[in-house]
């Protein structure tokens, strides 16, 4: 399958057969593909967290708003969570990065109103679902992003001290009745002529 009939197959998976696991080996290679998301200044201003333990995810679909049982049938929820305390991330680009980019950061960024710094962490980490999902896709593994979650409830029950949840995503294999699959529901955009243009 090439790329495009790949983005053309794919479609967010709402029921989950929860007898079907995900390989070691590809949950391992997911752990890969997402630690080399690029982002601005390579500043990573994130962690992830992979969560098949039942009891946990039986928790955390308690405050997954209309997502619960997915969360509960899913094969991992991945939790995708951004720093939020920017005294941490400095510290955390101080040992990482050279020098022009922390000396970039503190030039650039840093001056901003700490809403902005933190707007523009929360920008990066967009990009890591981007990447996560077109992954997912490649492996043949079905993903449901949400930001339909209680981000502070995750923060609180993962015991996350200098992040913040920001959103999760479920993986597994679909249920033979997810009436999300193309078959029953074909894939809907906005006309591409109307959202797309060459000048
Ligand atoms: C950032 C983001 C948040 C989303 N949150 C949810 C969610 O909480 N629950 C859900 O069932 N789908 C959620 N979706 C799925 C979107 O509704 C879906 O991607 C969109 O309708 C396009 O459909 P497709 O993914 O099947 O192509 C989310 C998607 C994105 C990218």
């Amino acid at each position: 399958m090439n790329f495009l009939e790949l983005m053309q197959q794919r479609y967010t998976t709402k029921r989950y057969n929860p007898n079907e696991k995900i390989d070691v080996e590809k949950i391992e290679q997911l752990k890969q593909i997402l630690n080399l998301t690029p982002s601005s200044i390579n500043s990573q201003p994130w962690n992830f967290i992979f969560i098949e333990n039942q009891e946990l995810k039986t928790k955390l679909a308690g405050v997954s708003r209309h997502n619960t049982q997915r969360v509960i049938d899913c094969s991992h929820l991945i939790v995708f969570n951004v720093i939020n305390n920017l005294d941490f991330f400095e510290k955390q680009i101080s040992e990482n990065l050279p020098d022009a980019a922390v000396n970039y950061y503190k030039t650039f960024l840093k001056p901003l109103p700490e809403e902005e710094v933190k707007a523009w962490m929360k920008n990066q980490i967009y990009i890591s679902l981007g990447v996560f999902l077109t992954a997912c896709a490649s492996l043949g593994i079905d993903a449901t992003p949400m930001e339909g979650i209680e981000g502070y409830k995750y923060t609180e029950i993962l015991g996350l001290e200098n992040h913040l949840t920001t959103f999760a995503v479920c993986i597994g294999k679909h249920h033979e009745e997810d009436t999300n699959q193309l078959k029953f529901h074909a894939k809907k955009r906005i006309e591409k002529d109307k959202i797309i243009s060459e000048i």
